[in-house]
C-alpha cells in the first residue's frame, strides 16, 4: 500500500520543482532533495522528500493510471453544489454563500451567522460549498500522515488533558519509547505500510533532550520522509536545530486565541510566548500545523472565529483542529461534549476564509461518532492522520478517552480508512508548494 503517488519532474524553477501526476502539475520545494528534470519523486507538504527509480515508479504508476481518474469523478460527483432552492433556504445564509462562491471576503459577523446555522438544509449547504471550494482548490488531493506518539510524560497540566503531570497516578501509566522502539515504528510505517510523512508526538518531556532529538531526527531522515515534530515548546534554538536535523514540519496548536482562557486552562504557560514560537517556527521554515480545541469551558461562538481567523493570520501550513473530549484524570471530565455539528461547521469556515488551506480532519473528531471523519473530508477537510503508535503504547497515550478500539490492529485501520478515502474519490497526492 502507499499513501502518495510519484510524479515525474517536468522542470526546475529555481528551488521549485515542477511535478506532472497524468498530466496535472504541482510544484513541490527541490531546495533539500535536488532532483533533476526526468528524475521520479515524492513530494509531501509541497516539499520534494524521496527519488525512487523509473521502473519502480512506471510500475506504480500503472496500478494507479484508472483508478486515478475513476477517484477524480467520483469526488467531482460528490463535490457538486446541488441547486439552491430559495424557498428551502433563508435568504440571508444563500446570500452569503454567494458571496463565498464570488470569493468575496466575510465580515465577522456573517460568519459568526454561519456558525449558528442549526436547520439541516442550511447545514447542507454550508457543507456542499464548502467541499465544492477544496475541490476547487485541491483537486480529490488528499494528504494522509501517520502520528506516532513516543511519551506520554509531560511537564504541564493543561486542565483538559488526560495525560497531565497532576494525572492521576494510578490510572496513567506513563511511557516512553526507546529511540530504537520509536526508529522501527517509523521504519515500520515506511517501510511496511508505505507512510511518506510522519509526525512524531510526546508531552512536553524534557528526557527528550535537544541532544536526543537531534540523533533521533538524524536517524528518521534516512527513510526519507517528511517529519513533522509535536513536541510542544522548545526554545527557538532547539527548533532550529531540529530543523538543520531534517524535520521540516511542525505541529503546535495555539490551543484558543482567548489569551484569558488560555491562561486559566494551562497554568503556568504564556499565550504570547506560544504564539510568537508559532511565529518563530514559520520564520525558521517550517510547515506549521496549528489550530485548536473546540467547546473548551466558557468557549463563546465568537472565540471559535477569532481561532479561526488566529490560524489564517499565522499563516498556517495546515489547519488542525477538533473538538475538546472531556477527559478522565481531570476535573473537567463531566462538561458538556460540543456538538459535531460546530467542529464541522468551523471545517467549512475555515475553508472559506482560507480557501487553499489544508485542513486536518483529527482523531478527536472521529471520537464524537464514526461517520465523523467522513463529514468532515465533505465538509471542507482534505487531509488526515492515522494513528501508528505501537499498540501497547497507543492505550496509554490518553489526551482523551478514544471511542474506537485502541486494540484494533493498525493494518485493519489503515485499509478501512484509504476504503473510505476511496469512496469519497480522495487520492493520495501532494498538495502545491506554498512560498
Ligand atoms: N480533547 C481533545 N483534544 C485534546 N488535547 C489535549 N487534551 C484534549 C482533550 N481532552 C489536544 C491539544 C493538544 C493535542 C496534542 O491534544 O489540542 O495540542
Ligand atoms: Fe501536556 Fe499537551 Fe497535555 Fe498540555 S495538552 S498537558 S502540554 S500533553
Amino acid at each position: 500500500m502507499c499513501y502518495a503517488i510519484p510524479g515525474k519532474i517536468i522542470e526546475i524553477k529555481g528551488d521549485i520543482a515542477v511535478v506532472d501526476y497524468f498530466g496535472e502539475h504541482r510544484n513541490a520545494l527541490n531546495k533539500f532533495l535536488k532532483a533533476k528534470i526526468g528524475e521520479y519523486v515524492y513530494a509531501q507538504g509541497g516539499i520534494l522528500i524521496d527519488k525512487l527509480p523509473e521502473s519502480e515508479a512506471v510500475e506504480i504508476l500503472k496500478i494507479w493510471q484508472d483508478k486515478f481518474f475513476e477517484l477524480k469523478k467520483t469526488d467531482r460527483r460528490l463535490a457538486k453544489t446541488t441547486t439552491t432552492d430559495s424557498t428551502v433556504y433563508s435568504h440571508p445564509l444563500l446570500e452569503l454563500m454567494q458571496k463565498v462562491n464570488l470569493n468575496k471576503e466575510l465580515t465577522k459577523n456573517e460568519l459568526l451567522t454561519l456558525l449558528k446555522a442549526k436547520n439541516r438544509d442550511e447545514l447542507n449547504l454550508i457543507y456542499t460549498t464548502a467541499n465544492n471550494i477544496r475541490q476547487k482548490e485541491h483537486d480529490n488531493a488528499c494528504c494522509v500522515h501517520g502520528i506516532i506518539e513516543f511519551s506520554n510524560y509531560c511537564r504541564n497540566n493543561c486542565l483538559y488533558c488526560g495525560i497531565r503531570k497532576e494525572a492521576d497516578l494510578n490510572k496513567v501509566e506513563r511511557y516512553r519509547m526507546t529511540e530504537e522502539e520509536i526508529f522501527n515504528a517509523a521504519k515500520y510505517a515506511v517501510k511496511e505500510l508505505g507512510f511518506k510523512a510522519l509526525v512524531f508526538q510526546s508531552g512536553e518531556d524534557e528526557w527528550f533532550s535537544e541532544e536526543k532529538l537531534i540523533k533521533l531526527i538524524k536517524e528518521i531522515s534516512k527513510l526519507n520522509i517528511l517529519i513533522f515534530i509535536s513536541i510542544g515548546l522548545r526554545p527557538k534554538e532547539t527548533y532550529k536545530k531540529l530543523y538543520d536535523a531534517g524535520a521540516k514540519a511542525v505541529l503546535l496548536r495555539f490551543e484558543t486565541s482567548n489569551k484569558r482562557l488560555f491562561e486559566k486552562l494551562r497554568p503556568n504557560t504564556s499565550f504570547d510566548e506560544r504564539i510568537q514560537l508559532i511565529k518563530e517556527l514559520k520564520q525558521i521554515g517550517y510547515i506549521v500545523a496549528t489550530g485548536f480545541l473546540i467547546g473548551l469551558p466558557d468557549e463563546t461562538d465568537d472565540d471559535i472565529i477569532n481561532n479561526i481567523l488566529l490560524t489564517k493570520e499565522l499563516k498556517a501550513d495546515m489547519y488542525s483542529f477538533g473538538p475538546f473530549i472531556p477527559s478522565e484524570n481531570t476535573l473537567l471530565l463531566h462538561h458538556k461534549v460540543v456538538d459535531k455539528n460546530i467542529v464541522l461547521k468551523a471545517i467549512a469556515i475555515s475553508r472559506f476564509v482560507d480557501r487553499d488551506s489544508n485542513i486536518l480532519v483529527t482523531t478527536a473528531l472521529e471520537t464524537l461518532d464514526k461517520d465523523a471523519r467522513t463529514q468532515g473530508l465533505l465538509a471542507g477537510a482534505n487531509s488526515l492522520m492515522i494513528n501508528l503508535t505501537p499498540t501497547k503504547f497507543k492505550k496509554k497515550y490518553m489526551i482523551y478517552k478514544r471511542r474506537y478500539d485502541a486494540q484494533k490492529p493498525i493494518k485493519e485501520e489503515i485499509t478501512e480508512t484509504i476504503n473510505m478515502l476511496y469512496s469519497l474519490g480522495r487520492a493520495p497526492m501532494d498538495i502545491n508548494y506554498e512560498d
